[in-house]
């Protein structure tokens, strides 16, 4: 006999991360996991090195030092910051605090993935609202409120679609719901998004007892590997959230690291820098291949969504980039299997990515 897990887990499909290898090529290219092509500034390095004295000890358990840097630099308040082994850390805790049996959890058709494995890890119902445009649809979500309603999970920037809500549309969104919801923004990619109506969240969360805003330094500050993300919420939800937390979540080289990216803006916006340059230059290019059945939508993040005439030339399209040695992310686990997902790298690798598009366009 083997004992059942809670209701829910087992209609848990596993994530599925982005491929490292390509088989056979010489030279890879990974695009796959929306990792910084630079990787963490030095000064992270370092302050990770820094950090081997300490191994044998357990770290300070609220990540204060990453909270006062956090606080200090973006003007919140410490105490309504959460730490976590990256912002995954965070959502699944929001959702183990939070959703009950038999609540319903929101979010879009092509939504993060992690937001259905958090509702059913917690035997509640996802409520998927449909999303034809590859945009949250506020009115078809407002729609879908129901009194069993707890939570509404939106990652805006929307990953794998590129993209955004704007700041007047998400306070309609929250407008629109009952006090008894919890709004949850993950701005894993705000980082990235150059957008005068963009907010990632602070605002609301701000004016508000029922919003939270998850950030990472997985994407922007290149340190995905070391898995260091955060919650920012109501005083009231981070009491709430540091009674389930474990107690040592967060690392102390991850703490360090962390608090250095954050005091190297000038490298941050490097990276953004880069990604603006070869966002548009990509979009562009592989806008030119429309004949060929390939398109390109608008992104704010550091990844493009490209879309094929369908799932088998998507398919095809993948093999031939692997052939190549460029690793693209598959969309079909976040229900867009006609799309690959493709992360903006390196020079080199944007290069290597474009050409190969290029000729499996004219094949
Ligand atoms: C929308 C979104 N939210 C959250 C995450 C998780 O990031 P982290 O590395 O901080 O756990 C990702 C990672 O790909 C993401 O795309």
């Amino acid at each position: 006999m083997t004992i059942a897990p809670k209701p829910g887990v087992l209609d848990i499909s596993v994530y599925v991360p982005g491929r490292s290898e390509a088989a056979g090529a010489a030279r890879t290219f990974k695009l796959s996991s929306n990792e910084s092509p630079f990787g963490p500034s030095p000064k992270a390095v370092k302050a990770y090195e820094s950090a081997e004295p300490a191994l044998g000890l357990y770290p300070e358990g609220t990540s204060r030092i990453l909270r006062e840097a956090i606080a200090a630099h973006l003007k919140l308040s410490a105490d309504c910051i959460v730490c976590g082994n990256g912002s995954d850390e965070i959502l699944h805790l929001i959702a183990n605090c939070y959703v009950r049996p038999g609540d319903e959890v929101l979010f879009s058709e092509h939504a993060f993935s992690l937001y259905k494995i958090a509702t059913f890890e917690n035997s509640a119902t996802p409520i998927e609202v449909p999303e034809p445009k590859l945009v949250f649809d506020v009115d078809g979500a407002l729609k879908r409120v129901s009194e069993r309603t707890r939570m509404v999970f939106i990652a805006n920037p929307n990953n794998p679609t590129g993209t955004y809500l704007s700041a007047p549309e998400m306070r309609r969104l929250h407008a629109g719901l009952p006090k008894t919801a919890l709004l949850v923004i993950d701005a894993a990619y705000a980082e990235y998004v150059g957008k005068s109506d963009y907010d990632p969240g602070i605002d609301l969360v701000n004016a508000s007892d029922n919003v939270i805003m998850t950030r990472t330094f997985s994407k922007a500050y290149g340190l995905a590997g070391i898995r260091i993300g955060w919650g920012y919420c109501p005083k009231e939800i981070a009491d709430v959230l540091n009674r389930v937390r474990a107690p040592f979540n967060v690392n102390i080289a991850a703490q360090k690291a962390a608090v250095a990216a954050l005091a190297d803006q000038p490298f941050v916006q490097g990276v953004v820098k880069h990604n603006d340059t070869w966002r548009a230059l990509l979009t562009g290019e592989i806008r030119k291949l429309s004949n060929s059945g390939i398109r390109v939508d608008d992104s704010v993040g550091n990844f493009l969504l490209v879309r094929f005439a369908d799932a088998k030339r998507a398919a095809e399209a993948d093999r031939f980039l692997m052939s190549r040695g460029v690793i693209l992310r598959g969309c079909a686990s976040y229900g867009l299997p006609q799309c690959l997902r493709l992360t903006i790298g390196s020079e080199n690798a944007n290069k290597a990515a474009l050409a190969a598009l290029k000729d499996f366009a004219e094949s």
